[in-house]
């Protein structure tokens, strides 16, 4: 999905001020002076659109929406389910959730209706079809925002009742749900589907089955209210399109399953910028979410908000240091974002996000460092148009799987004090960005074929079929490295039998792992390499160290230390046309970078700017007709490269000098 110009804009609340006409009629003016071309409305708005059952109130939100279109600014239409009105909180108590103690909440805070509520789902379905009636033809309106930041459970009875419904329809019988727990493990095998209570502290923890799919349900019934709400929009106009915000790497929802639910995605990103002494850290964590993101559908998506300066709710509210607000917004396009949004375009004036950043101050002037920065993103976003077509179109995936996350968070040992699942497939995704290989971030059941490599971490979980997909992959000459921890249980967490990495994975790697050892903090191992795959002499280990035997595999590095010195620590084992490297232990940043860096030298993957990266700068290529380079400093230093072929200035045209000169939080937009 593309639009005509990049969306510049944000969150926008009118209905806090519909008593103060001349500060409705002054954003708009202020709108267009910060390029500001699109606003999220309507996103908390219900007790305005109905203000009492039955009663609904669009013409203060017609005028908006029609001001806002004289005035050359497009609107994200939101459907107000994030936010209950208090009236109808009160008269369908059944609409509130069941928290984890089991007991219903009072009224109020937002993002915890209840997704089963029969009420609630048709008061939702109604409101939408009315806006959908009232607005979805509107010239000015772009898109749908379905709600608001979906995420939580609920534990109500109906919920429960819905959950067994969804067992039912999983596993048929209650014997297949018995023998997929283990439930003879403590004499908890069920009887009666009654008897199936969801996972909660005062009860029933130990089934890492009933966990696991407790989680699944959680997302099928999301999903399941977002179809709901979708279907009621497209009901009236099946042409405008639909998004819902996500929010990156959020553990509570597995986002591939809303492929299909939405036209486009769309997230909120808040990384705690001026957390270190350089972005280069923060900056890496933020790329991984953006690349999960936009893998999700590989396409495009939209940032839908991020703030202008700071948030009120992380520990410290830093202030982002000059240019990098520029740095941060760009870096979202840089992989693959169509918009740069913000929360908020106002500061509310009362209530928890007062102090929350938001491009007009109470001050309500232009005359802000903050408002200047935003306008200089508007303005630059504006002669971009050409970008819009192209997106990062990487050959490397990195396997981020969401229910491989809740199982291997939920599993007891190897180390209860810390597997660190997605840290480490965060520092995977960080050595492939700093050399400036664009990476997708993709689960399980993504395609693989569009890819050279895959970098499978920890794949403890093993999805019905993905082994074999994988074994397929390499066969027809892909090449994957897969990590420690792999093969462990099937996807209702059963161990394999037989040995591991399961599911013929064992033969895949042409090894089979007998034990894992867990380190205390601080205790290290040492990689030997045997081979000059790797340049180091030695990389050092820590947290696990699983002992392997080879069978057809060969040993690129073994352990230095400890009984099992001498160990393969690092393998290969050619297969079909490919190869399949297997990684026994975590080993440090300097580890990954080499291996990264070998891999994508063995493979001749395509960095996105031919040049060395000086630590802390970084590219990726958003490839289309031109491809841009878009090269980012993220250190507050001036920093040099050499390029080691002729590039463009994508802005200006000009020619690059090949020894080029990078300002501090400078990002250049280049085309070869
Ligand atoms: C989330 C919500 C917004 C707002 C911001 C504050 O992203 O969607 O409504 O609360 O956080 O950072
Ligand atoms: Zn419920």
């Amino acid at each position: 999905m593309v639009f005509e110009h990049f969306l510049h804009g944000g969150d926008y609340n009118p209905e806090q001020w519909l008593d103060r006409p001349d500060i409705l009629e002054k954003d708009a003016a202020l709108m267009k002076e910060a390029h500001v071309n699109c606003v999220s409305v309507g996103i908390f708005a219900w007790s305005h659109l109905e203000p009492e059952e039955g009663v609904y109130d669009f013409d203060w939100l017609s005028n908006i929406i029609d001001r806002l279109y004289q005035n050359g600014i497009y609107t994200v239409l939101a459907t107000p389910s994030g936010a209950k009105p208090i009236w109808m909180s009160h008269k369908y108590p059944e609409i509130r959730r069941f928290s984890r103690n089991m007991t219903r909440e009072l009224t109020g805070g937002r993002h915890n209706h209840c997704y089963s509520s029969p009420v609630y789902r048709e008061k939702v379905r109604q409101m939408d079809t009315a806006l959908a009636e009232r607005f979805s033809r509107h010239p000015g309106v772009l898109l749908w925002h379905i709600s608001n930041e979906f995420g939580g459970e609920c534990f109500c009875p109906l919920c429960q009742e819905e959950f067994r419904q969804w067992l039912r329809e999983r596993y048929g019988t209650l014997d297949a749900l018995n023998k997929a727990w283990w439930t003879d493990f403590w004499s908890h095998r069920y009887t009666d589907w009654s008897q199936i209570e969801p996972p909660v502290p005062q009860g029933e923890n130990d089934v890492h089955g009933l966990n696991l799919d407790w989680k699944r349900f959680v997302t099928a019934r999301t999903a399941d209210f977002v179809r709901m709400e979708r279907d009621a929009v497209k009901a009236v106009n099946p042409e405008l399109p639909v998004t819902i915000n996500m929010m990156g790497d959020y553990a509570g929802l597995d986002y591939f399953r809303f492929r299909d639910l939405v036209d486009i995605v769309s997230w909120d990103s808040y990384p705690s910028w001026g957390r270190d002494a350089d972005e280069e850290a923060v900056g890496q964590v933020t790329a991984f979410a953006h690349d999960l993101m936009r893998s999700i559908r590989r396409e495009p998506f939209l940032l839908m908000e991020s703030t202008p300066s700071a948030t009120n709710w992380q520990a410290i509210s830093k202030l982002k240091r000059p240019g990098v607000h520029m740095l941060a917004e760009m870096q979202a396009v840089a992989h693959g974002a169509n918009s740069v949004q913000y929360f908020q375009w106002r500061k509310s004036r009362g209530s928890s996000e007062k102090l929350h950043g938001a491009v007009v101050d109470h001050y309500g002037e232009s005359d802000t460092r903050v408002f200047r920065e935003v306008a200089e993103v508007g303005r630059r976003l504006e002669g971009l148009d050409g970008v819009l077509a192209t997106c990062p179109m990487p050959e490397t995936a990195i396997i981020y799987d969401w229910e491989n996350r809740w199982a291997v968070e939920d599993a007891r040992g190897p180390r209860n004090s810390g597997l660190h699942y997605l840290d480490t497939v965060k520092d995977f995704h960080g050595a492939f960005w700093r050399l400036g290989i664009p990476t997708d971030v993709i689960d399980m059941t993504c395609d693989l074929s569009p890819y050279k490599l895959v970098i499978a971490p920890m794949i403890y979980l093993l999805r019905p079929g993905f082994a074999q997909r994988l074994r397929s992959f390499v066969e027809q000459g892909g090449t994957v490295l897969c990590t420690y921890w792999s093969g462990v249980v099937n996807e209702s967490d059963l161990c394999w039998l037989g040995g591991m990495p399961g599911d013929g994975l064992m033969e895949l790697f042409g090894l089979r792992s007998e034990e894992i050892d867990g380190l205390y903090d601080g205790q290290t191992n040492r990689l030997v390499p045997q081979e000059d795959f790797l340049p180091g002499r030695s990389y050092q280990l820590r947290e696990l160290c699983e002992l392997v035997h080879c069978t057809t595999a060969r040993a690129l590095a073994v352990y230095g230390e400890d009984f099992y010195r001498g160990m393969p620590a690092l393998t290969v084992n050619p297969y079909g046309k490919g190869r399949a490297y297997y990684l026994a232990a975590r080993g440090e940043r300097k580890l990954l970078e080499d291996l990264a860096a070998a891999l994508a030298g063995d493979l001749g993957l395509r960095p996105s700017l031919d040049a060395i990266l000086p630590q802390g700068v970084t590219a990726i290529r958003r490839s289309g007709n031109p491809d841009v380079i878009f090269l980012q400093n993220f250190t507050g230093a001036t920093q040099s490269l050499r390029l080691r072929r002729d590039y463009w200035n994508y802005e200006s045209g000009a020619p690059l000098p090949r020894q080029l000169t990078l300002s501090p939080y400078q990002v250049l937009l280049i085309k070869e």
